[in-house]
């Protein structure tokens, strides 16, 4: 895998997605709950890939839980941070973080998964192009191996839209980084426009950085689970989160109601 990176993330320049990432990372012990309860219900192992791990926001945690975990990531600067993370957290001996793309995923030192994350790091346009990596990492995965995908659903974005169109505009503050974010659906495409402008704190106020827009495809559920299938995947549950109105504001940010985990176990010995 290529060591290094030139690419702009999701349009991003690496150092700004870099800081977004960090000033996310805190927000990982809510997602990581709901991943490990997955994993001691369907995993039958603790050897863990997490594709597209970013800063290592699930992997740092989920080793001080005891998994042995690989983490893939395009951003070189995001690796580092993880694993200097993974060293104040004492459990750099639990991690591999390697700078690559996991759409050309290849053996990692002879290992097999027990288990598989992508967390909102999706690499594909299409529902071909997702069928195909996971076939692939399907190769790469222990007999029973599960795969865990958090991913924006259209139904749950519609639905969010119709009960509250505000969710359409929305802001969060993470640590020294505030983002401002519009989105707009167009429902002949299914296709979502998002403008997201980002604020560094700069004292008591926040300074311009940057605007950045997108346009990408939203596929339903049903689209997922036939790709899922007929990569060699087998759905075998589906989690989907609600407001907890006792949780501070920023704990219900639109990404946690318009995604949902899908966890699939890998299909041995048949199509
Ligand atoms: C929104 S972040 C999520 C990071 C992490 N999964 C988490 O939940 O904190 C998505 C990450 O996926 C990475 N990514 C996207 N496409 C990738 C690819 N083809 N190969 C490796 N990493 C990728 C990006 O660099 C980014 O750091």
């Amino acid at each position: 895998m290529p060591e290094s990176n030139k690419e702009k993330i999701y349009g991003y320049d690496e150092e700004l997605w870099y800081r977004v990432l960090r000033s996310q990372y805190w927000s990982g012990d809510r997602d990581v709950k709901e991943i490990d309860r997955l994993l001691r219900r369907l995993s039958p192992g603790k050897e863990i890939l997490d594709l597209g791990c970013g800063t290592g926001r699930i992997s740092n945690r989920l080793a001080t839980t005891g998994y042995s975990v690989t983490g893939i990531d395009l951003s070189r600067r995001c690796i580092d941070e993880a694993r200097k993370i993974a060293e104040g957290l004492g459990v750099s001996g639990s991690v591999t973080y390697i700078v690559g793309d996991y759409r050309d995923l290849v053996p990692i030192s002879g290992k097999k998964f027990d288990a598989a994350l992508c967390i909102l790091a999706p690499a594909w346009k299409s529902t071909e192009e997702f069928a195909s990596i996971f076939r692939n990492l399907a190769q790469h995965m222990n007999d029973n191996g599960i795969l865990i995908v958090r991913e924006t659903l259209k139904e749950r974005f519609l639905a969010s839209l119709y009960a509250a169109p505000s969710v359409q505009n929305w802001f969060r503050i993470d640590g020294d980084m505030l983002s401002l974010h519009t989105w707009d659906y167009d429902p002949l495409e299914s296709k979502v426009k998002t403008k997201k402008e980002f604020y560094g704190r700069l004292g008591n106020n926040f300074e311009f950085i940057t605007r950045i827009e997108q346009e990408y495809r939203l596929h339903s559920f049903s689209e997922y689970a036939e790709a899922l299938g007929s990569a060699g995947w087998d759905l075998e549950e589906v989690v989907v989160d609600g407001v907890d109105i006792l949780k501070p504001a920023i704990y219900n940010d639109p990404w946690w109601l318009y995604s949902a985990l899908m966890a699939a176990r890998v299909r041995r010995g048949g199509t």
